[in-house]
């Protein structure tokens, strides 16, 4: 076990030896040397224009003002990809090219092997189950299903080629159907294809519906949505799959599978599977659809591995409309060229595309307006710019959209179509967004400063007082310094590691004197280990944070002074409370006295 352990840090440590953080965070974010480290925006929380994320290329360390965050390479790739400690050391020994020991106890082996296993048998599973609504589609009950697929203009290889098929109006078919194939009733419920009764009976989740496979990008079938064939109130048009191990719906989109090999260089976003299967059979290989929720940001990372651009192509009803504004701001936070598809009379792609036909669809795509023009031309139906009012109205209206624009380049050729559009110079309209853009930089800059100060507060138990805030970074300081040997030799004999007055300083203090007082180098990496991961944002900002000063050993001298003062002021205090109590007494023995006196 304790030997396990040391391999690990080794293994760790090879890791972090072969991994250099600025190189690494400058694959998601643009680092600015400043003195001796890096600057940017932060990249893991929406640090909009306060450079508050830093990195020190000597202690391999990052830390961020605004959000708190920091630590090691590790840490950092934990928060950016959203992995646990072991996952991202992975994922940066693959990067390293260093081979992966397996670390894991034999009881983590077992589960995760259970888990492996579990979700293979659930992809059988719905495979299985896919094969059976498909052939049914073919048999005497689904003539039905298939006639109704037919008349909505889908043909026998778009029928193929999407696995679609017909879940047949039974209480039992498929369970009996996946008996034969040796899954119990129980897998059946954890896979979503059953349903269980309060009585433990289980019956078909899809009863008499057309039948839509969803499939992963490796082409696994993971879940299924299944359309009502005729109208009816009390049941929903479509019946989508739960959420179970293998199907998240926030990760996932219909044809993404068929889609990311489009040559298209673009993804056609949609709302439904029918505008998805319809667009493909049309020769649309680039459509895909966000499975019946609103657009995830998840959903546009997948995108993004495979094209930056995307044409929304959103019902044209109100619903559809919110919709298509949403999933635009989430794909441009992403990054992604978002351009968006109207289809004016009232249709929807599937509809759309029928009717008119391909060559219709493909000008509609070519003359997709840009997210931005979109949101524009949306406030511009408000307005009647013929009137002055109205006319200033709405360029305060665009304004507040052009002056979230980051590109310089895109903001300035709105402001000049605005410019044009409204006979307004382009100056003007320059100014107005400027002055909305400082605001907005100092709304953020101001909600940073809250956010550090709120973190501070969190950190000091509330305390705000400014003595309180110079003993607290004069700590932070002094520990950073002691850091190098010979600063710590210097200060060692006159300040304790008890004496930082902050718990967590306290702690780390004991950590520096001890590996200095063994003779042992000072690993950042090693230290942060020691903390709870609550603790690696503050700690990992104390040891690489050494505010740039030129010489450390004069420096040292200031937080030192501090710290001890703070103690003699306690001292002065506390004698002070003993003296005015001694007097309070005196005070009270002689009124007592005077009051016997009297009596
Ligand atoms: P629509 O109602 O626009 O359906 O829902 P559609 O795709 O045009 O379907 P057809 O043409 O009538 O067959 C859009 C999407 O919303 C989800 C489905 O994913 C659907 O494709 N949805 C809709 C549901 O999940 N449940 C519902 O009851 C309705
Ligand atoms: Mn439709």
């Amino acid at each position: 076990m304790v030997r396990q352990s040391v391999d690990f840090q080794d293994f760790v440590d090879e890791v972090l030896g072969k991994t250099d953080i600025v190189d690494l965070i400058s694959r998601y974010v643009t680092l600015k040397r400043v003195g001796n480290r890096f600057q940017a925006l932060c990249p893991l929380h929406n640090d909009k224009k306060t450079p508050s994320f830093s990195v020190s290329p000597d202690k391999q360390l990052f830390h961020c003002f605004g959000c708190g965050a920091g630590g090691t390479a590790i840490h950092f790739i934990m928060q950016k990809e959203n992995l646990d400690f072991m996952e991202a050391v992975k994922l940066l020994a693959e990067r390293a090219g260093i081979p992966i020991p397996d670390y894991r106890s034999s009881s983590e082996r077992a589960k995760a092997a259970e888990i492996h296993n579990k979700k293979k048998r659930m992809y059988e599973m719905n495979a299985e189950a896919a094969r059976f609504f498909f052939a049914n589609l073919t048999s005497k009950s689904g003539e039905g299903a298939l006639g109704y697929l037919k008349r909505r203009g889908l043909s026998n290889s778009t029928i193929k080629s999407f696995g679609l098929g017909y879940a047949p109006d039974s209480w039992t078919a498929l369970i009996d159907f996946m008996k034969t194939k040796g899954y119990a009733e129980t897998e059946l419920l954890e896979a979503g294809l059953a349903v269980k009764r309060d009585n433990d009976t289980y019956f078909d989740k899809f009863r008499d519906r057309v039948m839509f496979p969803i499939l992963d990008l490796r082409g696994n079938v993971i879940a299924f949505g299944g359309r009502i064939m005729t109208d009816k109130d009390n049941a929903p048009k479509y019946l989508n799959s739960p959420e179970t191990l293998v199907f998240k719906k926030k990760d996932n989109l219909f044809a993404m599978n068929i889609a990311k090999n489009s040559k298209a260089g673009q993804f056609l976003v949609m709302e439904g599977y029918m505008d998805v299967i319809s667009l493909h059979q049309n020769g649309f290989d680039n459509a895909v659809a966000s499975l019946g929720t609103a657009f995830t940001p998840q959903q546009a990372e997948i995108l993004k591995r495979y094209a930056d651009k995307a044409v929304l192509c959103y019902d044209a009803d109100e619903a559809g409309q919110k919709a298509a504004d949403r999933a635009g701001g989430i794909m441009r936070e992403a990054n992604i060229k978002c351009r968006v598809l109207t289809i004016t009379d009232g249709k929807d792609p599937d509809e759309y595309i029928n009717a008119k036909g391909k060559e219709m669809f493909e000008l509609l795509v070519d003359n997709a307006e840009s997210f931005i023009e979109y949101k524009i031309g949306k406030i511009e139906k408000q307005y009647n710019l013929e009137d002055t009012v109205e006319k200033i109205e709405f360029i305060e209206q665009i304004a507040k959209i052009l002056a979230n624009i980051k590109n310089d380049v895109e903001r300035e050729v709105y402001i000049k179509k605005t410019a044009r559009k409204t006979d307004i110079s382009p100056a003007s309209i320059t100014a107005q967004v400027e002055n909305l853009m400082r605001k907005n930089q100092k709304g953020e800059q101001l909600k940073a400063q809250r956010d550090e100060k709120r973190a501070f507060e969190a950190r000091t138990g509330g305390r705000q007082d400014l003595d309180r805030m110079r003993l607290y970074n004069a700590e932070k300081l002094m520990l950073n310094l002691i850091c190098e040997p010979e600063i710590f030799k210097t200060v060692s004999d006159k300040l304790k590691p008890e004496e930082f007055t902050e718990g967590i300083h306290r702690r780390l203090a004991e950590i520096i004197y001890r590996t200095h007082q063994n003779g042992e180098k000072i690993r950042p990496m090693q230290i942060i280990s020691e903390f709870d991961e609550a603790d690696t944002g503050t700690v990992s900002e104390i040891l690489s944070d050494d505010k740039n000063v030129e010489n450390k050993a004069e420096a040292a001298k200031m937080p030192l002074k501090i710290i001890k003062e703070f103690y003699l002021k306690q001292a002065a205090m506390t004698e002070q409370t003993d003296a005015a109590k001694l007097q309070e007494i005196m005070d009270k023995l002689k009124k007592d006295k005077k009051q016997k006196g009297e009596k």
